[in-house]
């Protein structure tokens, strides 16, 4: 087809309405505005005595799951946060029988996340898998699961396997959220949301040109910050992430909020910042901080939506469609995997085999 010969990592990226949307198949309630997920093999009353939720994965699987823990805060008030799993088992962590364990991982082959599987589970833990690969061993050895159906990921740089892991997430959290207190309302509201992703993506893509762009000059940067605060921290340290992989440039993702604690040292005309700003409740300190970096001549990438006002700040602006504000980080994601693609094709790396690294990890 038209995509033959191009790198596989940029055919994953187009391929991501589609892919969306086969998560999303068969899944939505539009009635009652809930998800149905039909392998978690947990009932109502097991899932309203869910008193925590703790998610485990590597790499981007890992981001991912800041942003899932989020959802599943945001949507059904439950405790949830993400760690590590290649450090998870070696802290002797407490697993307690109230707490829903979440294993993240594409290929579900990743060693780290398996053996962290493997520890909770011989403690008696349950353990739900949020994979790609049907029938992998970290699949496998989970109570139950969310397939993703994102279809295969050759390239070593995630990109549909973490938007589609997103929106299992999504699902994930409006399940738990609707035998709790979320109401018919906001389950209604978030459905709407999750369809209109497919085409707000599809939208994102047609902007490449700018994107490509924006990437020539970062790629000229031997060093720069991704940041974002709540929400926006984890599509940051995603941006961050997926630069460093492919484009071997130098970037760190650093919490808006905490710049002034440190970092702010570090800005100069040389190194540029990217900044997610959604249009959210903390946009006016989002912007303020921006300031403090324009102040220091430090260049700045904003994504951003476009109800949001920059007002005179000196800025290259990415504008990604505005939805749901829980479901805001998936669509801020594309434009960094875009950026990246583009940084390291501008430097002429080869994007699908980024040096030192393995699409999965599965020894020690
Ligand atoms: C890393 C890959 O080694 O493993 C990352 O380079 C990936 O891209 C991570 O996110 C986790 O892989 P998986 O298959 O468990 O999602």
């Amino acid at each position: 087809g038209e995509l033959a010969g191009e790198p596989r990592m940029y055919t994953e990226i187009l391929e991501q309405p589609s892919s969306v949307e086969r998560t999303l198949r068969g899944r939505l309630d539009e009635r009652f505005g809930t998800a149905h997920l039909g392998g978690l093999n947990l009932e109502p009353r097991e899932l309203r005595a869910i008193r925590r939720v703790k998610i485990l994965g590597c790499g981007s699987a890992y981001y991912v799951g800041q942003m899932g823990a989020s959802l599943v805060e945001e949507l059904a008030r439950i405790p949830a946060d993400a760690e590590a799993a290649s450090e998870f088992r070696y802290r002797n962590p407490i697993i307690e029988p109230d707490t829903l364990y979440v294993a993240v991982s594409q290929s579900g082959e990743t060693i780290d996340t398996l053996l962290a599987v493997e520890e909770i589970k011989r403690k008696g833990g349950r353990v739900i898998g949020l994979v790609n690969v049907v029938g992998s061993a970290i699949a496998r050895a989970c109570d139950g699961g969310i397939y993703l159906h994102a279809g295969p990921e050759i390239a070593v740089a995630s990109t549909k396997a973490l938007t589609t892991m997103y929106v299992g997430f999504a699902l994930l959290a409006l399940q738990l959220g609707r035998v709790r207190d979320l109401s018919i309302a906001d389950g209604k509201r978030l459905i709407a949301g999750l369809q209109r992703l497919p085409a707000q993506i599809e939208e994102i893509l047609k902007d490449e040109d700018r994107l490509e762009e924006v990437a020539g000059a970062l790629a000229q940067a031997e060093s720069m910050f991704f940041i974002g605060r709540v929400r926006g921290f984890p599509v940051a340290r995603e941006g961050a992430q997926k630069l460093k992989e492919i484009s071997y440039r130098h970037a760190e993702a650093y919490q808006t909020s905490e710049l002034k604690h440190g970092p702010l040292a570090l800005i100069s005309p040389e190194v540029p910042t990217v900044a997610i700003v959604p249009d959210d409740e903390l946009t006016d300190r989002n912007v303020a901080a921006l300031h403090e970096i324009s102040a220091r001549r430090g260049p700045l990438v904003v994504v951003t939506h476009p109800e949001v006002d920059l007002g005179d700040l000196e800025a290259a602006r990415v504008d990604v469609p505005k939805n749901e504000v829980e479901l805001d980080p998936i669509l801020l994601t594309i434009p960094l995997q875009l950026i990246a693609f583009h940084a390291a094709k501008v430097l002429g790396h080869d994007v699908d085999k980024p040096r030192n690294l393995a699409k999965s990890v599965t020894v020690e």
